[in-house]
């Protein structure tokens, strides 16, 4: 499985502290296990923030920068314990964390707050994720115990400011081993649409077509999807956010897959829409078409300099533009486009910045305007046509058809790379691909 060097941890700590006056501290939590029923876990995914600025992949531990002349990054984690890692596995305690994530000091969870009341005595301010409202109690319960200490000899540290801007500015641009990271993971995912694709047929379950996606994942090591996977049959396709996929899926249908593997934390994340027999059919075809054009178009419209909404533009006239010469808009083309009357068919925006986190962090705005594409940015372009099975406005030849086309895409000095090119998306493409691994059963 790859992994980014280890050394990229402290190499964004300082970048992080180097920003902050000195007297500042950050602190983070990591993730906590969640339980699916009883004390059965579900499978335990790292915070994201934690994990961009630590590496350290276990549950429950506290990090501390101090910013300053002596910068010092502390880990707080759970110790050792002969006992406990026969039932739960290998714990790296304290003396490992330091030792295998570069931190300069790591104590047990147990030390948590009377070494942190040492060593945020003298701070002046805390940088923290103000959403997270637990760690904001903690943050309190220090400053209440310096404060009785100290007997207001000691600076409090009383200006709290929130973490997120900062570090999410700097997660928004992918160095260049992270974007290796994001090629792999694209390629991965690519890999699983293209196996989808290969085992697709009639009859076959929803969840039997998503078993091959995350088998295809886990062969290649990538061992979690980067979320849950959407495999929607038929109308299903039209249902944004379905992951039941739990039906048959139907000859003459089409069938929408958006699913991406993880790589190290760094998210894939592909739509494709192909249809359960191998063949397009007429109505199909002509919307498939259509929503392929829009996304090529707004692909084409990714380069540094560009707008964060280019290409949502661009997308959104195509798709106006196709609806009115298919019949399902009427009326003038400018007008519908400044009406926004595609939204009854396109719902979403055209895509999400990606990373660690799927929909990942950064603003999509400065000050109030769109803010302009610049290489190292990872953004998705995704496009789509959802027509509802109950939709009266429109012919019933078209109803109940569900069609989204995704592709990852990085900013590059020249323009953009695709890195989920490796999957086809054109009609003859898939069709051909769908045929030939028919012909080899
Ligand atoms: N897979 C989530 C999305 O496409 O936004
Ligand atoms: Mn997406
Ligand atoms: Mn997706």
């Amino acid at each position: 499985m790859q992994k980014l060097p280890v050394t990229h941890y402290p190499q964004r700590r300082t970048q992080l502290i180097q920003q902050l006056p000195a007297g500042s501290a950050v602190i983070l939590s990591a993730a906590t296990l969640r339980y699916r029923n009883r004390d059965a876990e579900y499978p335990f995914r790292q915070d994201s923030d934690f994990h961009y600025l630590s590496g350290f992949p276990e549950a429950d531990g506290v990090l501390l920068l101090l910013a300053g002349e002596n910068p010092r990054s502390v880990l707080f984690c759970l110790p050792r314990d002969p006992e406990k890692e026969i039932w739960n596995g290998y714990r790296y305690g304290p003396k490992g964390a330091v030792s295998e994530f570069l931190l300069d000091d790591a104590y047990d969870l147990d030390q948590l707050n009377a070494k942190m009341v040492e060593l945020l005595a003298g701070c002046q301010r805390i940088y923290y994720p103000l959403r997270d409202l637990d760690l904001g109690k903690r943050i309190d319960d220090w400053r209440q115990r310096i404060k009785g200490k100290a007997r207001s000899s000691i600076p409090v540290p009383d200006m709290l400011q929130d973490l997120d801007p900062l570090l999410h500015e700097m997660r928004l641009f992918k160095c260049p081993q992270e974007q290796a990271m994001m090629r792999s993971a694209g390629e991965l995912s690519a890999a699983g649409h293209i196996a989808a694709m290969q085992s697709c047929k009639p009859g076959l379950m929803e969840y039997q077509l998503e078993a091959t996606i995350l088998h295809c994942f886990a062969q290649q090591g990538a061992r979690w999807p980067a979320y849950n996977t959407i495999v929607g049959g038929g109308a299903n396709g039209c249902i944004l956010h379905y992951t039941e996929n739990r039906d048959a899926l139907a000859d003459g249908d089409l069938v929408l897959i958006d699913a991406g593997a993880e790589v190290d934390g760094y998210a894939g994340d592909i739509t494709r829409t192909f249809p359960v027999n191998g063949q397009f059919g007429q109505d199909q075809r002509l919307l498939y078409q259509l929503v392929l054009d829009a996304q090529l178009a707004a692909i084409e419209a990714i380069k540094p300099g560009a707008n964060w909404n280019d290409p949502h533009l661009q997308a959104v006239r195509v798709l106006t533009e196709g609806l009115l010469e298919l019949g399902l808009l009427s009326g003038e083309l400018q007008q519908l486009i400044d009406d926004e009357a595609y939204r009854t068919f396109y719902m979403h925006r055209t895509g999400h910045w990606l990373g660690l986190d799927v929909h990942d962090v950064g603003e999509y705005k400065q000050q109030d305007d769109w803010r302009p594409l610049l290489p190292g940015m990872v953004l998705t372009v995704e496009p789509g046509l959802y027509i509802a099975p109950d939709c009266q406005e429109v012919d019933e030849r078209w109803r109940g058809i569900g069609i989204r086309i995704e592709d990852d895409v990085l900013v590059t000095e020249q323009g953009c790379e695709i890195l989920t090119a490796a999957v086809p998306k054109a009609i003859d493409e898939i069709e051909a691909l769908m045929a030939s691994a028919k012909e080899q059963e």
